[in-house]
């Protein structure tokens, strides 16, 4: 979850490596720490908080090197404390380590090297990482930088979990060495410098030419050179990925808050998710998907399995791979799949989506589903993400990097990626032809659409800051829109810190009506013409009970008992959770902004879950 920055070069490297850190706040943490290559040896400088509470620590003025590492720490073993918090040293001081990720055989490693007499300082899982080198090291009878290599790769045979490693070693003062298994690690390249990260936004200002590793591969690098190698240490060759996000598509562009930034950059990132896939005689196009009609004839299943509001695109789209594909969609959480036995195998078409390309669960469901014999397709918004690199296939949403801990524009560029290759599929197989054709002139029509949503802004303001004080704020809707209301939901609750619920409106007889109470907060989304009538009865349920209510509607509703009637574009039932999901958005930010809290970086969360 945390972060982690390496730089070698002629610079000093201290500022570079806090620029890094800063960039990857983000991610969320609770500690950092620094270690760089000083006259004397390995020096370290660590402590929990943020990271300007490091830099405001005397020791790190001290740091001349040009050689270093630097890390956020997002504890999964032992509390967040100085001594806890990376970089840690072997019980020589010879070897400093970063780590993000998880040790789960920790307490088996620490028990053979207490055996050995080695002393533990931390209750960090990474604490045995340094140590173990240091322990192998001792005893090799290898020479030069193969020794220091074998003895990172022989400790790194010995780890079970996730890893990405920044490795120092005072015997070895212009070199660092880095590997990652199910963590993110990328390395930024020029002649003369090189960093590393845990992802391409943090040193983009530094550098667009980036090589990405592949788990269990090392590299050893030194100012001006990048030497790969994989698990048995042979050498191997890399070529470089050219990135071309300017780095202040990464930076705010003057709004207050990344989170709005991403929301208002919705028109654009659908625009380009349009633009990639239906080309200019109209036809989908998916470069490098070769599915044939004959597979796709032969598949009686399609899963999408995500996470969070990755998962909410997958239903919003399930309709419409269902109606249009004619072939049954099925959508689970993949902390559920990889766990539960699904039932896949050569019949099964499993899609995974994962805005970071990082998340752990979904990158096991994936290995999962490959081995069952399913055919893979990751959508991704991460180029080079782990995720991409495991699956059969890759398709990517053009939505440019998103930083806010909520996502946004990932999402509505997900379900659009999603729509459009259901028509992709439709179209090999030659049917429902006229339907496609119609959906495909209704989907190059939503970015315009999505700027009329984003107008809208103001009214939506008005009423969040009636009800931004709230205790409970529920989202009803039916068909899409209960898929839509799950997402505005999940989003509230992500950054308000209100408590929510969803629930398709015709449940809430069944259970749910019990919570409704005089002046409750209700959200009705109504953009199904055939349900409305029937979600609208319902609502009149909740405000006979004395509830307040906002609704998101394409319909006219008449003259009824509603607080608030957001009116959004019209458009067919399969692209409304486009458009009314952006009143949603700017519901969830406007009420964090009026509560006065970090909209970007919400407690407890991470943009990128890269731990089970
Ligand atoms: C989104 O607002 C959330 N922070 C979270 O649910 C997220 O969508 C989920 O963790 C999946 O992330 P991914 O798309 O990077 O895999
Ligand atoms: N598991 C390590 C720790 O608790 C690293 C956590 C991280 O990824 O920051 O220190």
């Amino acid at each position: 979850m945390c972060g982690i920055v390496g730089y070698v070069g002629p610079k000093k490297a201290e500022p570079i490596l806090i620029n890094g850190l800063l960039r990857l706040e983000y991610r969320g943490y609770d500690s950092a720490g620094i270690a760089t290559m000083e006259k004397t040896g390995i020096k370290n400088v660590k402590n929990k908080g943020r990271v300007n509470d490091l830099l405001s620590m005397k020791e790190i003025e001290s740091l001349e090197g040009t050689l270093g590492i630097a890390h956020t720490r997002w504890a999964t073993h032992g509390k967040p404390s100085s001594i806890n918090s990376h970089p840690h040293m072997d019980n020589s001081n010879s070897f400093a380590v970063v780590h993000n990720g998880i040790i789960e055989n920790y307490a088996e490693l620490k028990k053979e090297l207490e055996d050995k007499g080695y002393k533990f300082l931390s209750e960090t899982d990474t604490e045995v990482i340094p140590n173990y080198i240091h322990y192998f090291y001792k005893n090799s009878t290898e020479t030069g930088e193969t020794k220091f290599l074998s003895a990172v790769n022989k400790t790194c045979k010995l780890l079970k979990g996730s890893f990405a490693l920044e490795i120092l070693c005072n015997d070895f003062p212009n070199s660092m060495i880095v590997v990652r298994k199910d963590s993110p690690l990328v390395i930024g390249t020029s002649e003369t410098e090189n960093y590393v990260s845990s992802d391409i936004p943090a040193i983009l200002s530094f550098t667009k030419n980036f090589y990405l590793l592949n788990d269990l591969e090392f590299a050893y690098l030194t100012r001006d050179a990048v030497t790969f190698y994989d698990n048995n240490l042979n050498k191997i060759e890399k070529s470089v990925t050219s990135i071309e996000w300017s780095a202040a598509a990464a930076e705010k562009d003057g709004y207050a808050d990344f989170m709005l930034k991403e929301i208002y950059e919705q028109p654009r990132s659908i625009r380009e998710t349009i633009g990639s896939h239906i080309v200019t005689n109209g036809t989908c196009q998916f470069d490098g998907l070769n599915l044939s009609k004959e597979y796709l004839k032969s598949i009686n299943k399609i899963f999408i399995i995500a996470c969070g509001t990755a998962m909410h695109a997958g239903l919003a789209s399930k309709t419409v791979l269902e109606q249009i594909c004619e072939i049954s969609t099925e959508v689970d959480v993949a902390s559920e799949f990889r766990y539960r036995t699904p039932l896949v195998n050569d019949k099964t078409l499993c899609i995974f989506i994962s805005q970071s390309g990082e998340t752990a669960d979904t990158i096991a469901a994936l290995k999962l589903a490959k081995q069952k014999g399913a055919k893979t397709i990751a959508i991704s918004n991460v180029i080079g993400s782990s995720i991409t690199r495991e699956a059969d296939y890759t398709v990517y949403t053009h939505a440019g990097p998103e930083i806010a801990v909520a996502s946004t524009k990932a999402y509505t560029a997900q379900i659009m990626l999603l729509d459009i290759l259901a028509l992709y599929f439709a179209e090999i197989l030659g049917i429902n032809l006229d339907k496609v054709e119609l959906m495909k002139k209704e989907l190059l029509e939503i970015p315009a659409k999505t700027e009329k949503c984003l107008a809208l802004a103001n009214e939506v303001k008005e009423f969040a800051n009636k009800v931004y004080k709230e205790k409970d704020i529920f989202f009803l809707g039916r068909g899409l829109d209960y898929s839509s209301s799950l997402e505005a939901s999940l989003k509230l609750k992500e950054i308000s810190y209100i408590h929510s619920d969803a629930y398709a409106a015709g449940e809430l007889k069944h259970g749910p009506i019990a919570l409704i109470e005089n002046g409750i907060t209700v959200v009705g989304l109504l953009t199904v013409p055939h349900l409305v009538e029937k979600t609208v009865s319902n609502l009149q349920e909740v405000i006979s009970r004395g509830a307040k209510t906002l609704i998101v509607t394409n319909q006219d509703l008449g003259d009824k008992d509603f607080d608030k009637v957001i009116r959004i574009p019209e458009a067919s039932e399969y692209v409304s959770p486009l458009l009314s999901i952006i009143p949603m958005q700017l519901f969830a930010y406007f009420i964090s902004k009026e509560k006065g809290l970090d909209v970007d970086k919400p407690r407890n969360l991470a943009k990128s879950v890269t731990v089970e």
